[in-house]
């Protein structure tokens, strides 16, 4: 049976990327697409979630609208240097014609989650703030998830907006660490594998033999040139679709586990600040908190064949 999910986004061209691979396998069931900030302003992350359902056909999943900036600090700006003025590379996809569910996101969350008891997978590839509300009205989600996997943080490498913290996390440190501490599973896929995968110029041109590839080529062209200029290489990072791949096939990972908190102030605020030794001479805020997996090693050929498969259909 497809896994259930909840994608909750800031598209954002990797997390397009990520949408549509979700929707290009069967092990995965999308029922709901919820939204947040980052990437661009929340309003426009709506619209390009309904715009690329749109693109491939699937406008009966819903799409929730959610926060518009973090529990307690400000939103810094959108990321327009790596994913464009749109979100999308300035590739532009016509104006949504369906609209959003009532419903807020975190809502959304709550009633999805209490309706399918132990069978919906949060997958978050934002800044956490849609998850620590639904967590804030309604902690019994806990409980009732078949877990949480997401996109964001560093476990043993540097961050990527400063040495301290990855984007996701720093925007909303304080959701990430409520999200973190929940005491639900939970694992992160962080910038230690996501950015061991790389998809190169030649591998882009590859997936142009499917409708849906062609559009990822085209987007990717402006995310190419940000990591040219910012990481002196002609490639993109896979970050968000690294949830759906550990999704489909967790084999394609390697796990290790401990507590992670999250650093909410000061020069290493979004750190997660991961306990990889577990044994102290005293007790200290890690203790006696969940583990959360933490991918450490991938198998980046097969992610990419796994992707390249899903996405030309072959
Ligand atoms: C994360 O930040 C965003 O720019 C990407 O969409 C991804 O979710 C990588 O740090
Ligand atoms: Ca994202």
């Amino acid at each position: 049976m497809a896994q259930k999910i909840i994608f909750d986004t800031d598209p954002g061209i990797d997390d397009a990327m990520a949408i549509l691979f979700a929707l290009a396998s069967p092990e995965i069931e999308v029922v709901g697409l919820t939204t947040v900030f980052g990437n661009v302003h929340t309003d426009l992350a709506t619209r390009n979630a309904l715009r690329l359902l749109e693109f491939a056909g699937r406008a009966d999943i819903p799409v929730a609208h959610g926060a518009a900036k973090p529990l307690q600090i400000d939103f810094d700006e959108p990321a327009a240097f790596v994913h464009g003025e749109n979100g999308l590379g300035e590739v532009y996809l016509p104006e949504p014609t369906t609209a959003p569910d009532p419903r807020p996101a975190a809502q959304f969350i709550v009633d999805m989650v209490m309706q399918h008891p132990g069978e919906i997978t949060l997958a978050p590839v934002g800044p956490l703030t849609n998850i620590a509300l639904a967590l804030l009205l309604e902690p019994r989600i806990v409980e009732r998830v078949a877990g949480v996997v997401l996109m964001g943080g560093a476990g043993a490498v540097n961050g990527n907006v400063n040495p301290a913290a990855e984007a996701n996390i720093w925007h909303d440190p304080h959701a990430a660490d409520r999200v973190f501490t929940a005491g639900w599973p939970i694992t992160m896929l962080g910038l230690d594998v996501t950015m061991a995968v790389q998809m190169d110029d030649a591998y882009l041109a590859e997936l142009r033999s499917s409708r849906t590839g062609e559009f990822i080529y085209d987007i990717s062209r402006f995310y190419l040139e940000f990591h040219r200029q910012v990481h002196g290489v002609y490639a993109c990072h896979t970050h968000d679709p690294s949830v759906i791949a550990y999704l489909i096939d967790p084999t394609l990972y390697t796990v290790e586990y401990g507590p992670i908190r999250v650093i909410t102030e000061g020069i290493a605020m979004g750190m997660t600040l991961w306990d990889r030794r577990g044994e102290w001479h005293r007790p200290n805020p890690w203790t006696g908190r969940r583990s959360v997996g933490v991918c450490t090693g991938v198998d980046a050929e097969r992610v990419l064949a796994l992707y390249r498969e899903r996405i030309t259909g072959g």
